[in-house]
């Protein structure tokens, strides 16, 4: 399969053992305090939440149009926490990435609609915990993701000092 050598989101091959390091992000005390914190991993702006007891991280910037998604609310939907994009409120899983929609048959009037998957579109990074740190080692840049984009686009911006 041929790759487009100006895609930005491609990571070299010489590239991939760093940014599969995992990198410090902070205390696990402080971050479940906070409930979600923005990092920089590799210069790649990451969100991390705290909910339901775990720990989550995802691209900050939302796949759609580039929204910020630590600022958004966090909902279970169809038993899955998401997190629901201020900016035009797409539902985003904070465990898979997957956008939801709902969905109804128009050959059905009378029936509900039911939530669906467009399938994985926001990358979701791992999170370890260790003796009271909290790392998130990058997932494979080489599979891409929509969300890649924005996260490209929005590489030099500033996360403010905590
Ligand atoms: S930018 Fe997130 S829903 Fe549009």
């Amino acid at each position: 399969m041929e790759q487009d050598i100006n895609d930005s989101s491609m990571v070299k091959p010489s590239q991939r053992k760093e940014v599969s390091n995992p990198i410090y992000v902070g205390r696990e005390d402080d971050i479940k305090k906070l409930q979600r914190t923005r990092v920089a991993v590799h210069e790649r702006k990451v969100v991390i939440f705290y909910h339901g007891g775990k720990f989550y991280a995802l691209d900050c910037r939302c796949y759609h149009a580039g929204g910020p998604l630590h600022l958004g609310e966090i909902e279970d939907i169809n038993g899955q926490p998401c997190v629901i994009c201020p900016w035009h409120h797409y539902k985003i899983t904070l465990n898979t990435g997957e956008g939801l929609y709902q969905a109804i048959n128009p050959k059905e009037p009378s029936a509900v609609p039911k939530w669906k998957s467009k399938g994985a579109k926001q990358r979701t990074h791992r999170v370890t915990v260790d003796n009271g740190n909290v790392y998130v080692t990058l997932s494979d840049l080489t599979d891409s993701k929509d969300s890649d984009y924005y996260a490209e686009k929005y590489k030099t911006e500033k996360i403010a000092e905590k």
